[in-house]
């Protein structure tokens, strides 16, 4: 009882204290903003020569590229597993690849300058790590993986800064 007396004292002299401090604010300075510049979370992307190409190009370019890395995830994994079949069918899926819809040798050209070459690099590159495979020899089909994979690389190293 005295205690519940006491708590309601207390209560009703903040309740005042309250009421006279709003009445009556102090002059309050703004704080200064400390808080941190936030930092970007990516570096800005740098600029590919491939932005270049016509919207139509870079999108058929990109087909191409998403068809080549399913086909060397598929290698990478049959390699692996030594399962040569499957090694073969994806070195040759890489290997027979049709230029995309929308793909402009003459426009590649210009904008990658040795994009051919390279292509037609990574093409032989397929063809000797199928025939590994379907050769079912693992020394050649090892290294013949890891020469394609240094064409995947060559070319991304020239055109991907
Ligand atoms: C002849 C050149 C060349 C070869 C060979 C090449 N690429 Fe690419 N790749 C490119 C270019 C150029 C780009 C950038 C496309 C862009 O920025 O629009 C690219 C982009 C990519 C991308 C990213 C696609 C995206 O949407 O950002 C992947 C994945 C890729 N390549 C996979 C591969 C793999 C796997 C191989 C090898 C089996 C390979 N590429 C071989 C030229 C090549």
């Amino acid at each position: 009882m005295r205690i519940a007396t006491i708590a309601f004292g207390l209560l009703l002299g903040a309740g005042l204290v309250g009421a006279v401090a709003s009445a009556a604010p102090p002059e309050l300075q703004p704080l200064p903003d400390r808080r941190p510049t936030p930092l970007p979370l990516e570096p800005p992307a740098p600029k590919s020569p491939a932005a270049r190409l016509s919207p139509a190009a870079r999108a058929a370019l990109r087909t191409r590229m998403a068809s080549h890395a399913d086909n060397f995830t598929a290698l990478l994994d049959a390699s692996v597993r030594v399962d040569y079949a499957r090694v073969a069918d994806a070195a040759e899926r890489i290997e027979k690849q049709k230029s995309p819809a929308g793909d402009d040798p003459a426009e590649l050209k210009v904008a990658l300058p040795r994009f051919a070459e390279l292509q037609e690099d990574l093409r032989v590159r397929a063809r000797a790590l199928a025939t590994a495979a379907r050769e079912r020899q693992p020394d050649r089909l090892a290294k013949a993986v890891s020469e394609l994979s240094g064409t995947c690389v060559r070319c991304h190293a020239l055109y991907r800064e």
